[in-house]
């Protein structure tokens, strides 16, 4: 579809999904607000992944870690030395540009002004803790949520015994200094990450590689991102991260070109070995049977939700013909529509049938949160409104409602139309989700 980006940044602006951080003063590269509904829909994407990969299974754990961690676990882990991207400056417009993603290395994109030589670039963020008159230290905002997994690994285990396999997973943000932030939530420099270490035994690593490369799959199904836009690619030795020994990345095509979604990563034994030795604290796994002791490997997928929210969007806008007039609307899975259907009164001007529509309205909105009331314009302009922001179900309170209570349930990817008892409402709506 033509200009498919700037629609779908236009639309998250105008709805009210995404705003850019604060824009009042002019706005600030690579930083993201959500509005109400991106609020909303970002949380259901975050309910269905914890859902799906934590509390629905027995073998995950949830955890949630700080977002500021000390120098000493960065240095243990290899981000402070490796979590680096080539930089070049121009010299003419002085503008920042990641030396990989440029086709030609000699001349600046946008100036044609000549390039400076290529340096590294850390991506982690120091901040300073301490307040006056304590000695203030150097911590770092976490690039990657993986961390908090790592360290956490001794107290899980002594607080719940896990048998291998099984992981530590959490939801929450990362913050990585990108050289050049960029395609709206693609590239941000503040991101909401939901990942987890799956512990394995080193001889099983590609049994379990194999497994959670599926689970994947059926993932990038269940939150409604195009399949057929999903590649997989082998990454070679020198494009993976410091702590892989073997990458998959599934990319998606964005207008902007096939770049990465998620990644699933053979992670070793890298993480807690290096912890180990850095802290001096045993995260030797025990097999209880056995009394066997060794340090197990890590399966890690991983999850940006940023880069979900962009591809549920791009797979989910859609341009139609609907009686005569054209239409766009988000095809959300009703699981993730921030909002899940809509009550009208027919008309405004009733006073027994506004009555209505709002007792309608209340008795919905207990059972089913994430419900809203809309009487402002005709119905057509209501339903537009509505279909632009994906909810699933528009119900219209109508003279007939006085008589019978039912009321009309269109549904928004047909504008199907069907007459439903107020009483079997909720189980209808629920059904759907
Ligand atoms: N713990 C593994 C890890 O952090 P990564 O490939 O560096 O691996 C994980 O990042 C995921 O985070 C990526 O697959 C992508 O979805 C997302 N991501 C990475 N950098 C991002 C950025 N600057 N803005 C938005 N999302 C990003």
């Amino acid at each position: 579809m033509e200009n498919l980006m700037e629609k779908i940044v236009s639309l998250s602006k105008r709805r009210g999904f995404l705003y850019q951080s604060s824009e009042i003063y002019g706005g600030f590269a690579g930083f993201w607000d959500y509005g109400p509904l991106g609020a909303q829909l970002s949380y259901n994407i975050k309910d269905l992944w914890w859902k799906t990969f934590v509390s629905g299974r027995d073998d995950i754990y949830g955890i949630s870690s700080t977002n500021i961690m000390p120098k000493s676990v960065w240095e243990a882990s290899g981000h402070l030395e490796g979590f680096t991207d080539p930089m070049v400056l121009c010299k003419k417009c002085k503008k920042r540009f990641r030396a990989d993603h440029l086709n030609d290395a000699s001349k600046c994109p946008e100036c044609s002004g000549e390039l400076g030589e290529v340096k590294t670039f850390n991506l982690m963020f120091p901040v300073e803790v301490g307040s006056t008159g304590e000695k203030s230290t150097t911590a770092y905002l976490r690039g990657e949520n993986a961390q908090g997994m790592f360290v956490n690994f001794k107290n899980v285990i002594d607080s719940f015994h896990p048998k291998l396999p099984f992981g530590l997973a959490q939801v929450g943000r990362s913050f990585r200094n990108e050289i050049a932030p960029r395609d709206f939530l693609f590239r941000a420099r503040e991101f909401d990450l939901a990942e987890f270490e799956y512990f394995v035994r080193e001889d099983e690593w590609e049994k379990w590689f194999s497994y959670w490369e599926g689970e994947m799959e059926n993932w990038i199904d269940l939150v409604g991102i195009d399949k057929n836009k999903v590649h997989k690619v082998e990454i070679g030795e020198d494009d993976r991260a410091h702590y892989s020994k073997r990458t998959i990345d599934f990319e998606f095509d964005y207008p902007f070109g096939q770049k990465e979604l998620y990644g699933l990563v053979y992670r070793t034994d890298h993480d807690l070995k290096l912890h180990m030795e850095h802290s001096g604290v045993s995260l030797e796994y025990t097999d209880e049977a056995t009394g066997e002791r060794f340090i197990p490997h890590v399966v890690e997928p991983t999850f940006g939700i940023g880069r979900t929210i962009l591809a549920v969007l791009l797979s989910a806008y859609t341009e139609d013909e609907m009686g005569g007039e054209k239409r766009a609307y988000l095809k959300l899975k009703p699981t993730i529509a921030p909002i899940k259907a809509a009550v009208f009164p027919l008309v405004k001007n009733k006073e027994n049938l506004v009555k209505k529509a709002q007792e309608v309205y209340a008795n919905l909105k207990k059972e089913i949160p994430s419900v809203m009331w809309d009487d402002n314009g005709n119905i057509g302009k209501r339903y537009r409104r509505q279909d632009e922001i994906g909810t699933p179900f528009c119900i219209t309170v109508d003279h007939d409602t006085l008589e019978d209570d039912s009321v009309t349930v269109r549904d928004r990817d047909t504008g199907e139309q069907e007459r439903i008892s107020t009483k079997e409402l909720v189980s209808y709506i629920e059904k759907a989700l």
